[in-house]
Formats: structure tokens, sequence, C-alpha cells
């Protein structure tokens, strides 16, 4: 058996999702971080923060926030006038936002799929790179005014950080893992690119 991830979803640790799909092919993909912000999945006529409600409660949102295995656990991700938040600092940083059930969705559900331990399948993981991707969230007023947003690199939703975590599993498996830099490919977009879809024949049909 052989799998393709193709990432979906900011600041997720690469190929959690990815995990996820080799028990359910059919789990959603998740979006941008919404916990202070909502997220309106790119639809410009929906106000981020009138769905913010619904998209808080929704145990993706918390479980994708980024976790201390792909990034540093000093990193900084939320910055206001009153705190810096790292990833140490969800507890605290879910008690500020008036949220606290997001510590306990996050409690829930962090352990459901151990990202250290490699899925033990052909690996195929293939990537958007050059696209600037949201990376960190400034605030003047917190939590309710749109953030200052830093961007590094990735396809414009995942972080390369993020996606580079596949490469965390070569090694560790047995089967083969491939890594396929798409430089300059956006999240979607990346779906229809001719390169992708190269590969994705050469994968499937052979060369
Ligand atoms: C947050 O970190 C910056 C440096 O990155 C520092 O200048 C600032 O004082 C810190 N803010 C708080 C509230 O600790
Ligand atoms: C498709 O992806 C390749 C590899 O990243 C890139 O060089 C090329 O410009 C992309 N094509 C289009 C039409 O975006």
């Amino acid at each position: 058996m052989g799998c393709l991830c193709l990432y979906r979803s900011t600041l997720l640790t690469g190929g959690l999702l990815f995990l996820l799909m080799l028990a359910d092919p059919a789990f959603p993909a998740g979006s941008r971080p919404p916990v202070v912000l909502g997220d309106n999945n790119r639809i410009p006529v929906i106000r981020s923060l009138k769905i913010r409600a619904q998209q808080r409660s929704a145990v993706s949102t918390t479980w994708l926030l980024p976790y201390s295995y792909t990034w540093s656990p000093q990193k900084v991700f939320v910055r206001t006038p009153k705190a810096n938040y790292t990833l140490q600092d969800y507890r605290q940083f879910f008690q500020d936002i008036g949220f606290k059930d997001g510590w306990s969705m996050r409690q829930d559900t962090e352990g459901l799929v151990e990202a250290t331990v490699p899925p033990g399948v052909r690996l195929h993981c293939l990537y958007g790179t050059g696209v600037p991707t949201p990376e960190s969230f400034d605030y003047e007023s917190f939590p309710d005014r749109d953030p200052k947003i830093h961007y590094g690199t990735g396809d414009g939703t995942v972080n390369l950080q993020s996606a580079l975590h596949c490469h965390t599993w070569r090694g560790l498996q047995k089967q083969e893992v491939s890594l396929q830099a798409l430089p300059g490919n956006e999240h979607i977009a990346m779906l229809a690119n001719t390169t992708t879809l190269a590969y994705l024949k050469r994968v499937l049909l052979g060369p």
C-alpha cells in the first residue's frame, strides 16, 4: 500500500491529517487557525469574526494548532500588548481569549494520533513552497481586531516547516518516504498543477 499526502491546514503538524486519513479517507481537511479570529474559508462575504463561535467549537481547530515536535516550544504564535504566547502557553491563551473549553478540547484530542510514530506505508509527500504563509499573529487589540500577520514560506496555507514533518519519518520506517517540493505552488492550485498530476500519474500507473 502506498499513500500520497497533499498537505492541508495551516500550522498543522505536517502529516497529522494524513495520519488520520489513513484511518478515514473521508476525513475533512481543516483550514487556517481560526481560534482567535474566524476563518471564512475564503468566502469573502462572511466576516471572520461573525463565524468565530462556530469555528471555535470545531474540535479540529484546537487539534490543528501547532505542536512542539514540529515547531520549537518557544515559538511565539500570537503577540499581544500584554503577552507573547508560545506553544507552551495554550492553557493561558485559551483562558485569555475567553474560551477555556479550547484547552479541554486540545487535551482531549492531543493524543489522537502520535505523529512521531511513522505511518508505516510507502509515502509520497508533495508540498508547495515559496508562497507567503501565515506564521504568527500580532494583535494591537486582543482578541477582537484583525491581527498583523507575519508570513513565512509554504503553500499559503501549510507552512513549509509543517510539511517537512514528513521527512522525519525517513529512516524511522522501512517503507520508502519520497518528498517532492513544488516551488511556487499554492495550496489549492497545487492540485491542478501539471507537475503534481504527472507525479500522481507516475505513482498510480507506473513510469
Ligand atoms: C514579547 O516579545 C518581544 C520580543 O520578541 C518583547 O520585546 C516584548 O516585550 C514581549 N512582550 C511581552 C508582553 O512580554
Ligand atoms: C507547476 O509546478 C511546478 C513545480 O513547482 C512549477 O515550476 C510550475 O510553474 C507550476 N505550473 C503552473 C502553471 O503554476
